[in-house]
């Protein structure tokens, strides 16, 4: 009878060392979740096309080249904003997803007294052309290279670029707008609609451009965010080859 007695003990005490084990090891569970110590979701930097021009990801530098030169976005829409120029002009269009950011991030510059205009939007590439050719004549190829892309080789020909200025008309589309209180509004909150700066300051040997603190990029909010945390440009961000000069 002792011997039953003895057995029944240690089965309890063994029963109790396992259960607070285990209650241990819940405990400590809880808390490392809770303190965030298990792994977060990494950002998948793979889940859209860096080539595609259709895709919201789509890298255009000097040395990434639209992959067909003729390429038309097949979505533009005109945002419900201020515009540079008459309503109707394709240049004053946007893919739909990057339009309706547009209208939520002038919508909340507005609250703060800023008021935005679009100045140049979706550019055509017998557009772009135009562009280009006009900088030339008026600053030479240098010059020009650094401001303006050649045709086929720019942003804006995909409809998720867009150039925005004050309504007052200062410093439009000029490097003074990064010291306006627009300027430094837009610096600070693009990435919250989804957009980026594309060609910041002094990094012209990465992303192939001077400033252009008026050029923003439509990304989406999760690009955005990630870029505007890495604090990073997009050839940095996704490990691509710098892009100073054409090839
Ligand atoms: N100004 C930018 C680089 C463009 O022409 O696309
Ligand atoms: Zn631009």
């Amino acid at each position: 009878m002792l011997e039953v007695k003895k057995i029944i003990f240690v089965l309890v005490v063994l029963t109790t060392i396992v259960g607070v084990a285990s209650w241990k090891t819940d405990v400590f569970d809880k808390l490392l979740s809770s303190s965030g110590s298990k792994s977060q979701p990494v950002f998948n930097k793979k889940h859209y096309s860096l080539d595609d021009p259709k895709s919201i990801w789509v890298i255009v530098n000097k040395t990434r080249q639209l992959e067909t030169s003729s390429y038309v976005p097949g979505d533009l829409v005109q945002p419900e904003v201020s515009l540079r120029k008459g309503s109707g002009s394709s240049e004053m269009k946007l893919r739909k997803s990057a339009a309706s950011a547009i209208e939520k991030l002038f919508a909340a510059a507005e609250k703060n007294d800023f008021k935005l205009a679009l100045a140049s939007g979706y550019r055509s590439y017998a557009l772009q052309v135009q562009t280009y050719n006009s900088e030339v004549k008026a600053f030479g190829q240098k010059i020009a290279d650094k401001e303006s892309a050649r045709p086929g080789y720019s942003e804006h020909q995909t409809g998720w670029a867009a150039d925005i200025g004050p309504t007052s008309g200062k410093c439009v589309v000029l490097a003074c707008f990064a010291d306006t209180p627009e300027g430094k509004w837009l610096a600070a909150n693009a990435h919250r609609f989804g957009f980026i700066i594309r060609y910041p300051k002094g990094l012209e040997n990465i992303v192939g451009y001077a400033f252009e603190p008026w050029h923003l990029r439509y990304v989406g909010n999760d690009l955005a965010a990630e870029v505007n945390k890495s604090d990073q440009t997009l050839e940095e961000f996704f490990n691509l080859p710098f892009a100073p000069d054409y090839k």
